[in-house]
């Protein structure tokens, strides 16, 4: 019932984690699939992996942040398949620092990866998606964006951000047959949060998580492709929280 087939998908930061669990599931429902990452070794590998699974895949080495390195992302993408139908826009960095410490070096490099590096990637696709009169965004927010979790002044801006852009570009496009949604995911295990979760940091998280446990790549790449089929085109504007019901928990009472 579910196909992709015919569909091509822009995947930004497809080399690891939840975008490089996207790509797998994008790949099995037939979609063409670019894989839009700094990473080129390991995006490489992916695109190579795909293809010997027997559906098309390409590499783009992209930086997010740069408007040319946009557009050039774009370009091959038609150069490659044509037109671009899906996109799934999960690059982006972390920082846990408190607001008194957080410097302005620091609080550029995540609002220009995760907010501006946004904006120009959903802007540069959208264009083309509105231009057919038909797309699929799914950019990436944060529980982070939502709820105000300590050292995450940066980061939960960034991600704040994107999900008020991500309301704007649809309305604004929501009579030209392109949806734009987010997620909102809590903790996932992934590369990133490697990096950022300490072990305290676990224990405050795992606290406040009603299923008592981290997501995984795939349960946030499900999601994702959801909002990508066609079947889904009634659903725009929505921020959707893959955070095992961390969002919507108030006081828990064990049984
Ligand atoms: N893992 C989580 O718990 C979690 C929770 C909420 C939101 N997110 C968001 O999900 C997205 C993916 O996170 P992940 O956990 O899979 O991280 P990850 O580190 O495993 O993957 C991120 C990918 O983005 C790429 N990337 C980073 N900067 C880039 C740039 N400037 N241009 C192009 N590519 C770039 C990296 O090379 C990497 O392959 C991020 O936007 C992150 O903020 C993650």
């Amino acid at each position: 019932m579910f196909t992709l087939k015919g569909h091509t998908a822009i995947v930004t930061g497809g080399a690891s984690g939840i975008g490089l669990a996207t790509v797998e599931m994008l790949s099995k429902l037939g979609a063409n699939i670019v894989i839009a990452d700094l990473n080129a070794e390991a995006g490489n590998a992916v695109a190579k992996s795909i293809n010997e699974a027997g559906t098309k895949a390409v590499f783009v080495e992209t930086n997010v942040a740069d408007a040319d390195s946009v557009n050039a992302l774009v370009n091959k993408t038609l150069e490659a398949f044509g037109s671009v139908e899906i996109l799934m826009h999960f690059a982006g960095i972390g920082l846990e620092q408190h607001a008194l410490d957080t410097t302005r070096e620091n609080w550029d490099r995540i609002i220009g990866i995760n907010l501006t590096g946004s904006f120009l990637v959903m802007q540069a696709a959208g264009r083309e998606m509105v231009k057919n009169g038909y797309g699929r965004i799914v950019a990436m927010s944060s529980i982070a964006g939502i709820r105000g979790g300590t050292g995450r002044t940066a980061y939960g801006a960034s991600k704040g951000g994107v999900a008020a852009m991500m309301r704007v570009m649809s309305m604004e496009w929501a009579k030209r047959g392109v949806t734009v949604n987010a997620l909102a995911p809590g903790g996932i295990e992934t590369a990133l949060v490697k990096k950022m979760h300490d072990e305290e940091t676990r224990r405050a998280y795992l606290a406040g998580i009603p299923m008592d446990r981290y997501g995984t790549p795939e349960e946030v790449a499900a999601a994702a492709v959801y909002l990508a089929l066609p079947q889904s085109g009634y659903i725009t504007g929505v921020s959707l929280a893959v955070d095992g019901g961390f969002e919507a928990a108030g006081v828990i009472k064990e049984d």
